[in-house]
């Protein structure tokens, strides 16, 4: 399966417009791209078509006809971890049907941008973590963090917890760097990476209208190397 899984320090990071980003980007390289939401987990249905607004954005960014049910194959109305959000509306987490929707995806795409959830320890079954399913899925990482206050110790945790899963960690995108950055902020992306030995693939400046669009102009390098033999 040839795709790049994207996690992120937190939620609210930034995974998902990083990820639409990314397909967006794939897509004006001529790449044949899918999304996939493997899991996600929400107060109430996003619209008609889609249950989560991440799948509805991810399935607009990469321009596919593939139905809900393929790019985000488990889906649980309650905002929490799959593991307690499935539990807790009388279902539960079938992490080797999620992957087998993820391979047949596969077959239907030569790349696949997969979102995860929350962050890489967010669990998913009783004994299974996102970076479980990462490692299952044997895709690459990207990592989505920002260059806030609490950051060094998130992204940091965050590369440790990929290396002892032994997942490739690509790269890591620094998003919502404000536009006038205190010195601090400015040398967050340089000290991530020199603590991490992770390149920053990028960096995103914050907007006050962020759009998938935007963020893959920024991203058009990272699309050429995940796609190069
Ligand atoms: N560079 C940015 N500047 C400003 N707001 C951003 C930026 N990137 C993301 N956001 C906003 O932050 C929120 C969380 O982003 P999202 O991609 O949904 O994160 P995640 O998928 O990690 O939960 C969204 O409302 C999104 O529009
Ligand atoms: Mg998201």
């Amino acid at each position: 399966m040839r795709g790049v899984f994207i996690t992120g320090t937190s939620t609210g990071v930034g995974k998902t417009i990083v990820a639409a980003g990314l397909a967006a980007a794939l897509r004006k390289r001529n790449v044949n791209v899918g999304v996939m939401k493997p899991f996600a987990t929400a107060s109430k249905r996003y619209s008609s078509k889609f249950r989560s607004e991440d799948t509805a954005m991810l399935a607009r960014a990469a321009d596919v006809k593939d139905s809900d049910e393929e790019i985000n194959p488990a889906f649980y109305e309650l905002p929490a971890a799959p593991l307690m959000a499935a539990k807790m509306t009388n279902s539960s987490v079938n992490m080797q049907e999620v992957l087998y929707a993820l391979k047949k995806l596969s077959i239907k795409h030569s790349f696949v941008v997969v979102e995860g959830i929350g962050g890489i320890m967010v669990p998913l079954t009783e004994k299974e973590t996102v970076a479980d399913f990462a490692k299952l899925a044997e895709m690459p990482v990207v990592i989505v963090t920002h260059p806030l206050l609490g950051t060094m110790n998130h992204t940091i945790l965050t590369v440790n917890a990929c290396r002892q899963y032994g997942l490739d960690v690509k790269g890591i995108i620094v998003n919502m760097m404000p536009k006038k950055p205190s010195p601090v902020e400015k040398a967050t992306p340089e000290t991530i990476e020199r603590f991490t030995k992770i390149p920053v693939v990028a960096t995103i400046p914050f907007s006050k209208s962020p759009s998938y669009r935007k963020t893959a102009s920024l991203l058009e390098k990272l699309a050429a190397s995940l796609t190069m033999h």
